[in-house]
């Protein structure tokens, strides 16, 4: 296909505001899905993402277009992630285009997330066709929303489609805006080749599998390619495209987006970002990467079976080509053994990897609870990050700490405001500016603690605001502030999984919250176990969890030996995701305890 009947785009919106939705119309439109192939959210492929109906990895798909003016159009859409966790993929995903569509909920308008994506649209240089969607809703103001559009991100709207995703009105419109508003790619085919590598993953037979957009050369069977980065070599075994079938081409050519399998076994080789090129025609320089992503929280990852830490770490290192955001290096722990400290985006991020090791690498985890990286001043001078509460050093030897604090963006309706202010102030946010957005809505902007955001800032945001408010967040710099490490005991040991950093106001309270909800948590052993939370040695809070009485054995009746191994195999079943920690029995949830307090 010519170079300029091409068209390299992604899809952009708010969470929920319906990119996936419209990107199934367009895949149904096109025919590029037959019909009984077609199920909702085509594009979410993994398991996960159609149980949570939330798109997690970003896809590329090529379909052809036959527009109104009588020419066929190659398409490349790249359907990406809307929660503020899986920005990374966003901006990877825009890198690889050349044009975004722009949705907007009709009856929503413009929100948090619509903000940083367009931000992150303009970052790339891409050309934005903005589109409004659900007008099928009663509460639908397609021009109220326009002129927002028109006020905050100031795109023109004049000539803005308003669509129905869900019944497909006016979505034709759309693909033919595609055609006429967004630009073909740039690039040269007659250059050297320069792939830049978006996504990859690992494929048991194939090895690892680079996803690319070409932006000059081609590349086919039988090249010998570059990675720039690493200076790894290969010769390339299949080249192709999805569709979103996987399809094998006889070449990629400048302008395409496409996979490029090369027998790689070495996981180390391919790295997001980088540049293929031509082994024996290189291009001169690699083609801008993308900007580390800095991990937002930190926390253990620990295989319930010690046996199977080489398991943990051979699946880190191949989720790792799949969501390059993951960081993770080996840490030890008095109490769980060997695992890893991984640093994630954000608590949804963390919570996604956890169960993709789960699903995909049929691993049974322990993870601890989350932390942010804290800067300990020592009273000798040296200053050191600490990203796991346990590694904190003695009391006395530290001067100060500061923590992370991030500016947070929260767009809310005048009604509200009282409530997010109340909400922010909980949680040690210092309060920076408001201002007005339109008639109903305010952006509140605070300063506040990471530690604190992690948490449960989000469900509680959006239950006092009925689910209207929306917000985003970017670290903004470190401040001192007044941190304890918390300790907990059970049966008179410390736990150092179960160990964390609070703020000396709030922790004689999250001492008390912590020791309940554990007693709860733990499931009675055949012993009293005292539960204690203390802070340099000094106890502050105390429980106790009663001893077990009964066994499941004794409602057997003491005949039936198939009954009893049922019994005693489901006890097993029901013991999966438990650790034993010294004498005593502890489960998954009592780990992540902290997050459940309040
Ligand atoms: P994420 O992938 O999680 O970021 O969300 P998304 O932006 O892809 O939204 P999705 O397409 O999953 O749509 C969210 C919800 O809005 C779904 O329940 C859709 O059925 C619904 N929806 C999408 N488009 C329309 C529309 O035109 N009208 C109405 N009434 N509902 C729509």
């Amino acid at each position: 296909m010519d170079q300029k009947n091409i068209r390299n785009f992604s899809i952009i919106a708010h969470i929920d505001h319906g990119k996936s939705t419209l990107a199934d119309r367009i895949l149904e439109m096109t025919d590029t899905v037959e019909k009984r192939e077609m199920k909702d959210q085509i594009l979410d492929s993994m398991d996960l993402e159609r149980e949570r109906g939330i798109t997690i990895k970003l896809n590329a798909v090529q379909l052809v277009y036959h527009a109104k003016d009588g020419q066929d159009y190659l398409f490349h859409l790249i359907d990406t992630p809307g929660h503020v966790d899986f920005t990374y993929e966003v901006s990877r995903s825009l890198a690889a285009c050349d044009g975004a569509v722009l949705v907007v909920d009709a009856a929503q308008g413009v929100q948090a997330q619509t903000l940083a994506n367009v931000y992150l649209a303009l970052d790339n240089d891409l050309e934005i066709l903005p589109v409004l969607n659900k007008i099928d809703l009663p509460s639908a103001q397609p021009d109220v929303v326009k002129q927002e559009i028109e006020d905050l991100i100031g795109l023109d709207c004049s000539d803005a489609v308003e669509i129905s995703a869900k019944s497909g009105l006016n979505v034709d419109q759309v693909l033919e805006e595609i055609v006429k508003r967004l630009p073909a790619p740039k690039g040269n085919r007659n250059k050297p080749l320069q792939a830049l590598v978006f996504d990859s993953l690992y494929d048991p037979y194939r090895g690892v599998i680079a996803f690319v957009s070409i932006k000059n050369g081609t590349v086919k069977k039988g090249d010998r390619i570059r990675f720039m980065a690493t200076g790894a070599e290969y010769e390339v075994t299949e080249v192709g495209v999805r569709t979103p079938k996987e399809v094998v081409e006889e070449q990629l050519n400048t302008g395409d987006v496409g996979w490029i399998s090369a027998a790689i076994k070495n996981i180390e080789d391919v790295r997001v970002g980088d540049t293929i090129t031509k082994a024996d025609e290189p291009a001169d320089q690699p083609l801008e990467g993308y900007k580390e992503m800095q991990p937002m929280v930190y926390a253990g990852l620990y295989p319930v079976d010690n046996a199977r830490y080489e398991d943990l770490k051979d699946a880190l290192a191949k989720l790792k080509l799949n969501d390059a955001s993951l960081q993770f290096e080996p840490e030890t722990s008095q109490a769980l053994g060997f695992g890893f400290r991984c640093g994630f985006l954000g608590l949804l991020h963390m919570d996604v990897i956890e169960e993709r090791l789960e699903r995909e690498y049929n691993l049974n985890l322990i993870a601890t609870s989350p932390s942010v990286i804290y800067k300990v001043y020592r009273t000798d001078g040296t200053v050191e990050d600490v990203d796991n509460p346990a590694a904190l050093p003695p009391a006395q030897n530290i001067d100060h700490i500061e923590e992370p604090y991030v500016r947070a963006e929260i767009m809310v309706p005048k009604e509200y405001v009282g409530a997010i202010m109340d909400l922010c102030q909980k949680k040690r946010g210092e309060y920076i500016d408001m201002q007005v957005l339109d008639d109903v809505r305010m952006n509140l902007v605070y300063e506040m603690p990471l530690s604190e955001i992690i948490f449960d800032f989000f469900d509680k945001m959006k239950s006092s605001t009925k689910g209207y408010a929306s917000f985003d967040y970017s670290f903004s710099r470190y401040k001192r502030s007044n941190l304890v490490k918390m300790d907990i005991l059970l049966n008179g040991q410390v736990i150092d999984a179960l160990s964390i950093i609070v703020h000396k106001d709030f922790a004689y309270n999250r001492g008390n919250a912590m020791t309940i909800k554990l007693k709860e948590l733990i499931p009675k052993q055949q012993f009293e176990i005292p539960v204690q939370a203390a802070i340099g040695g000094k106890v502050i809070a105390r429980t106790n969890i009663k001893a077990l009485r009964k066994n499941v054995l004794a409602k057997c009746y003491g005949g039936d030996i198939s009954r009893k191994k049922k019994l005693l195999e489901k006890q097993k079943e029901g013991k999966k995701r438990m650790k034993m920690v010294g004498s005593v029995e502890i489960p998954q949830e009592a780990f992540m305890a902290v997050l459940s307090m309040d």
